[in-house]
């Protein structure tokens, strides 16, 4: 079967602070890194050997995945010295391929949640002949997005990234962040320089006249670039709406990892996760969020749609809705942090001293 590339060097700066310590793939999603799950995916599709494109805070993922065989898989991991950009860091892992210049390689972005169908993109691909296969998606926005525009047959007719005039806004297909290259393509992005496969690559090659093909699939799709979306995609990871063999443990309302201790009175829904040795105390409400391991949330703490790092602290009555708190924050007790807020890994905020609206 057809061997991957996984780009996994980004700074993952939208996250922030999740990925000051943790790049965005290592990140816990239902209990294991996120990039688990695209690996276990991969490998459910007949994926066998994938080379991690890594950058940023590269040093942390071998020692954790290793060779790659207890997902059943051989990883080989390239690592920058200088950030290349999506198409160099392509480019920078061609010497570890061992397709020919004419079988079709994948590559995905690390930071994708999906139920793409891996081999009927491929099989896509074969049969039309084409030199780039895109998985494409429908968004309401797309200006976050590279959007992709194709003729009545799918294919490719421009590549336009992140779009900055209401004009350039052409169609709502977006570039989901999956692809099949033919190896010679690959082979063909310049070496030794960043490169963005989104804002050069792709225009060039539609220039030169190749064929880019795209397919459009409305299976579950989530980019998890924001906070928002990454406690949403760890969320639907838990409820079972996203797709992973990796996900310990069966479906559910929660996940609780081993030697977390969740208090009397305490309800935990809409696919909430509680790290490893995570303590939350008694009668508090965690709703739809991702508590990390060793964490601490105490009694009467009210909890939606956030994000605790790993070993943080929410003081009892405390109130988060939309909120990030960094790894070892402490947010005191009878705090109200919503919309967004995010709190500094190590930060900390005194008992009674924010809130987002009236105390009365
Ligand atoms: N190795 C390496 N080196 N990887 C990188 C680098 C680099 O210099 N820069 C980015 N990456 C990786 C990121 O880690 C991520 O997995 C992937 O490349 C895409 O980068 P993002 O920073 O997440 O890009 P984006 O989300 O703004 O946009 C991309 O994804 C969208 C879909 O989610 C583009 O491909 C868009 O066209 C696309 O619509
Ligand atoms: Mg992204």
């Amino acid at each position: 079967m057809t061997e991957a590339i996984l780009l996994v060097g980004g700074k993952g700066t939208r996250l922030r602070p999740l990925t000051v310590h943790t790049p965005k793939p290592m990140v816990p999603a239902a209990g294991v890194p996120f990039l688990t799950h695209q690996l276990a995916r991969a490998r459910a599709a007949g994926v066998e050997h994938i080379v991690l494109a890594t950058s940023y805070l590269a040093e942390v993922f071998e020692p954790h995945f290793g060779d790659g065989s207890e997902l059943g898989l051989h990883l080989e991991y390239v690592t920058e010295d200088e950030p290349l950009g999506t198409g160099g860091a392509i480019r920078n892992v061609a010497s570890r391929l061992r397709s020919a210049p004419g079988e079709p390689v994948l590559i995905f972005n690390g930071d994708i949640l999906t139920g793409l169908d891996i081999r009927a993109l491929v099989d896509n691909h074969r049969t039309t002949g084409a030199d780039v296969s895109l998985h494409l998606t429908r968004v309401a926005d797309p200006r976050a997005f590279g959007l992709v525009p194709t003729d009545p047959s799918g294919r490719v007719t421009a590549f336009l990234e992140k779009p900055q005039t209401p004009e350039e806004i052409v169609t709502d297909q977006i570039n989901a962040g999956a692809y099949v290259f033919n190896r010679s393509v690959i082979d063909g992005i310049p070496a030794g320089r960043p490169v963005s496969v989104e804002r050069e690559t792709f225009p060039n090659l539609l220039a030169a006249g190749a064929h880019l093909q795209g397919m459009v699939d409305s299976t579950y799709w989530l980019d998890l670039g924001t906070p928002q979306a990454f406690v949403r995609g760890s969320a639907d990871l838990v409820l079972g709406r996203a797709p992973s063999p990796a996900v310990p443990g069966r479906r559910g309302e929660r996940l609780v990892l081993e030697g977390a201790v969740i208090g009397e009175g305490t309800k935990l829904t809409g696919g909430t996760s509680i790290g490893a040795r995570a303590r939350i105390g008694a009668d508090a409400r965690i709703d739809g969020s991702l508590v990390l391991d060793g964490a601490v949330v105490e009694d009467g703490a009210v909890i939606r749609d956030s994000l605790i790092g790993t070993g943080a602290t929410i003081g009892a009555r405390t109130v988060l809705d939309g909120a990030v708190i960094g790894d070892g924050a402490t947010v005191g007790a009878d705090n109200e942090l919503l919309h967004g807020a995010r709190v500094w890994c190590s930060a900390r905020i005194p008992a009674a001293s924010l809130r987002f609206s009236s105390d009365q």
